[in-house]
């Protein structure tokens, strides 16, 4: 895709950027928002943003999700500090709005300062700086729906707490009877981390940061976008006790994810000594993605 505006004609892209997708999630989950008046989340969303779950859903199945976990948790695609990722994930310009001209580091330090200004331990602060980085798998060339979008199981019956449940009658599992039972693939209360969630930022970031952020950071990285479990208890039968309680810090971070865009930029030149001394008590100089 391009690194600018995606133009309409773009099949592969139809939001104008990913933030759409982001910002349609934020006002579905609007504070003081009424369970019938989040039931109606499809009139929130704009017709990029239902075109983009169309083929989300579509395209998110189980083969997909394998290849690319093939494709990409190799982490052969070079190394880079945190600090290079971020400047990379910059050049993902969002030209398309011109009220918001935050640029991405601006938005993940706005996670990060509010989880700060909350007096959090210091890991949860540099979840915050890191958690989106993943988008950078935009820049690797590949199309919306699989870098964001709510995430979900791949290979077990589909929820009806995925929002636009019904565009996943056009997924090929939706014809393989062993992918559509409650458990599918897996077993009872088998653990998360034995489930193969559809392919996007998550999983990406998760996997590049894993041995360096402690487990709480590492499930609010990998499930932040899984919102049929985080938000409406959907698939706790996959789940197992140590899951349940690490999704408390998952439900923990979503607020700061959702709610800290704000009209004030963080001043990045600031606030940079005290990331740079966050990211470097946590990360080696480089690391493989
Ligand atoms: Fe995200
Ligand atoms: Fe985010």
């Amino acid at each position: 895709m391009s690194t600018s505006q995606a133009p309409v004609t773009d099949l592969q892209n139809p939001m104008n950027n990913i933030e759409e997708w982001d910002d349609y999630v934020a006002s579905r989950y609007q504070e003081g928002k009424s369970e019938e008046e989040f039931r109606n989340y499809a009139a929130d969303a704009n017709p990029g943003v239902t075109e983009f779950y169309r083929q989300n859903h579509a395209h998110q199945s189980l083969a997909f999700v394998r290849e690319k976990r093939d494709q990409y948790l190799k982490l052969n695609r070079g190394k880079k500090s945190i600090w290079e990722a971020a400047e990379y994930l910059n050049t993902l310009v969002d030209d398309s709005d011109p009220d918001t001209d935050l640029t991405q580091i601006e938005h993940l330090l706005q996670t990060s300062e509010a989880i700060r200004r909350d007096g959090h331990p210091r890991w949860f602060v540099l979840a915050g700086l890191i958690h989106d980085l993943g988008k950078v798998l935009c820049l690797y060339g590949d199309p919306q729906w699989a870098v964001v979008g709510d995430t979900f199981p791949v290979g077990c019956a589909y929820s009806d707490q995925i929002v636009f449940p019904e565009f996943f009658a056009a997924n090929p599992d939706s014809k393989v009877p062993e992918y559509q039972t409650l458990y599918g693939i897996y077993e009872p209360n088998c653990g998360l981390d034995n489930v193969l969630m559809s392919w996007g930022h998550d999983e990406y970031i998760y996997n590049v940061t894993k041995n360096y952020m402690p487990e709480p950071a590492q499930y609010m990285l990998r499930y932040h976008s899984f919102y049929a479990a985080h938000r409406h208890g959907a698939y706790r039968h996959l789940m197992n006790k140590h899951d349940e309680q690490m999704f408390e810090w998952v439900r923990k971070f979503n607020p700061y994810d959702l709610y800290s865009k704000g009209a004030d930029r963080p001043d990045f030149k600031e606030l940079k000594p005290y990331y740079e001394d966050l990211v470097a008590e946590y990360f080696p100089a480089q690391i493989d993605w």
